[in-house]
């Protein structure tokens, strides 16, 4: 497999620490994401999705554990130039199109951000050149530029987005539920043109989503989340034919297909975590099942799983 460009240790996100409203956001959670995969995280609202993301972004300083990107530690003592190095290499795309965008600024003005912060142009020519190219690389044009973002539908607001994310020609995106506020019908046109980014330029992506639809036509790799807790991941065909854990059969349940004798009767697994009926002494790990698919699970788990695993 592929060169691994960030390595997420043991990482913990807790709100409110040692008070009665804390709440652990993110609790021991491990993964590698590889330099030019698309590595999808789902999960329910609030499981901790958009804070595994914030977190491995510093947006948030994290509680405990490491993020290495190319094997330095994101969380590390950092001084400016190297965090500023870090903020250029790492960018995220939001789930709101409508309030991601400043209204006061031009569109020019948001996507060059990056580019004045991080001094990327040597001149005005230079810049409004770089703001043009970058509108049609995401298939908007440069008469765009001196617009407002309400003059823009919201699927053009998150090709802005993506526009403004590019600027700093970064080599990881994270994207936190891009298209989730989107029509069905831009929601598509907006992950191809993620696609055909991620080929051109050989970007790496976490691509965070509420639900499994969207998520394997994009992913390489499948991570799913429950309270904190990363329960599964693996490659995305083998987590559709063989999901191991009973969240994310839940998960898988819950999707429609176009299939009528299928959607006759599809019943929606509810998850109840009392099924696995866990002891004190069972040594909760994420062990590897097969190449590549891990589950969250007790030792006497994981040899069910082995064994009811479909080749
Ligand atoms: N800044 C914060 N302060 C305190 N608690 C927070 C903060 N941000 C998130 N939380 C809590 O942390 C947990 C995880 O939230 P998070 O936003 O990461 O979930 P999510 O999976 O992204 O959910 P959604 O699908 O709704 O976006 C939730 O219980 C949330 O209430
Ligand atoms: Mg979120």
């Amino acid at each position: 497999m592929a060169e691994k460009l960030l390595e997420i240790k043991n990482l913990k996100q807790y709100f409110n620490p040692g008070k009665p409203n804390m709440v652990k956001a993110v609790d021991d959670v491990s993964f590698d994401i590889y330099r030019g995969e698309t590595l999808g995280l789902v999960g329910e609202s609030g499981c901790g999705k958009s804070t595994t993301g914030r977190t491995i972004i510093r947006l948030y300083d994290a509680t405990d554990g490491k993020v290495l990107f190319e094997g330095e530690n994101v969380h590390g003592r950092k001084s400016r130039k190297e965090l500023k190095k870090f903020n250029r290499k790492m960018q995220m795309i939001f789930q709101d199109p409508y309030a991601s965008l400043n209204p006061r600024m031009m569109v020019k003005d948001i996507i060059a951000e990056g580019i004045d912060i991080h001094n990327l142009s040597s001149s005005d020519k230079e810049r409004t050149d770089k703001v043009h190219e970058l509108l049609e690389t995401v298939g908007l044009n440069k008469d765009h530029a001196n617009r407002y973002p309400h003059e823009f539908s919201g699927g053009q607001r998150q090709r802005i987005g993506i526009a403004r994310a590019l600027a700093v020609d970064p080599d990881f995106i994270i994207a936190d539920e891009p298209i989730s506020a989107l029509d069905v019908s831009i929601q598509a046109q907006v992950v191809n043109l993620m696609k055909d980014l991620q080929k051109e330029k050989g970007l790496t992506y976490l691509f965070i989503a509420h639900d499994l639809s969207m998520v394997k036509y994009i992913s390489d790799r499948i991570g799913v989340m429950y309270f904190g807790k990363l329960v599964e991941l693996a490659p995305s065909d083998a987590l559709y034919k063989n999901p191991l854990h009973p969240y994310t059969q839940s998960l898988l349940s819950a999707i429609p297909l176009p299939d009528p004798e299928y959607e006759r009767t599809r019943r929606r697994k509810e998850y109840d975590p009392a099924v696995h009926n866990y002891n004190d002494t069972d040594d909760l790990q994420m062990r590897e099942v097969a190449p590549g698919h891990f589950v969250y699970c007790s030792d006497k788990e994981f040899k069910q799983y082995q064994a009811q695993y479909k080749k």
